[in-house]
């Protein structure tokens, strides 16, 4: 199994995300090399994730646009969820784009409820304008 590296990461997620701008290379190794943000995961899906004090943040979730539904997505969410407990996170938040339905549906079925909305937050490719919802849950034993 190849590891995680800013190069193939930023790979998959250009492969990924099709509607907003992909994250670089650059960016991902400057994730990667800031205190408290983790990788789990492999070249099929991967989650990178942030634990400041007792809150965790999902920073990415992606899967391989050909290896979707078979539930490794749900076990990426998994392991960031295990990977934060362990770093003393008690709860977890993420930001998601309004219309992204199959990812509000993942995070939905994990447990976590929309906390907030920042209007017009995203830029699409296309020049649209989408709000991010904000979803929270405790990250208990569940
Ligand atoms: C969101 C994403 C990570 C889901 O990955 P996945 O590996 O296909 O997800 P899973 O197979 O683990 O799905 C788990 C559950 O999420 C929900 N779900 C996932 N994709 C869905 C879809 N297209 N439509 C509706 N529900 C969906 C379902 O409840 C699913 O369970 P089920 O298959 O038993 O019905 C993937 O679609 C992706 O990479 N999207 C592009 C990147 C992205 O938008 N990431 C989120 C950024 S915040």
């Amino acid at each position: 199994m190849q590891h995680l590296t800013p190069v193939n990461m930023a790979a998959l997620h250009a492969r990924a995300v099709t509607d907003l701008r992909p994250w670089t290379r650059v960016e991902f190794s400057s994730l990667m090399d800031s205190p408290h943000v983790f990788a789990c995961g492999d070249l099929a899906a991967f989650a990178l994730g942030r634990v400041v004090l007792d809150e965790a943040e999902l920073l990415t979730l992606v899967t391989d646009p050909d290896q979707r539904r078979q539930g490794l997505g749900a076990r990426q969410l998994d392991r960031f969820h295990e990977t934060a407990r362990k770093c003393g996170a008690v709860t977890a938040f993420l930001e998601v784009a309004a219309d992204n339905t199959p990812a509000i549906a993942l995070y939905a079925k994990a447990g976590y409820a929309q906390t907030g909305l920042r209007k017009a937050y995203y830029a699409k490719l296309s020049g649209e304008k989408i709000d991010a919802v904000i979803m929270s849950r405790v990250l208990d034993d569940a």
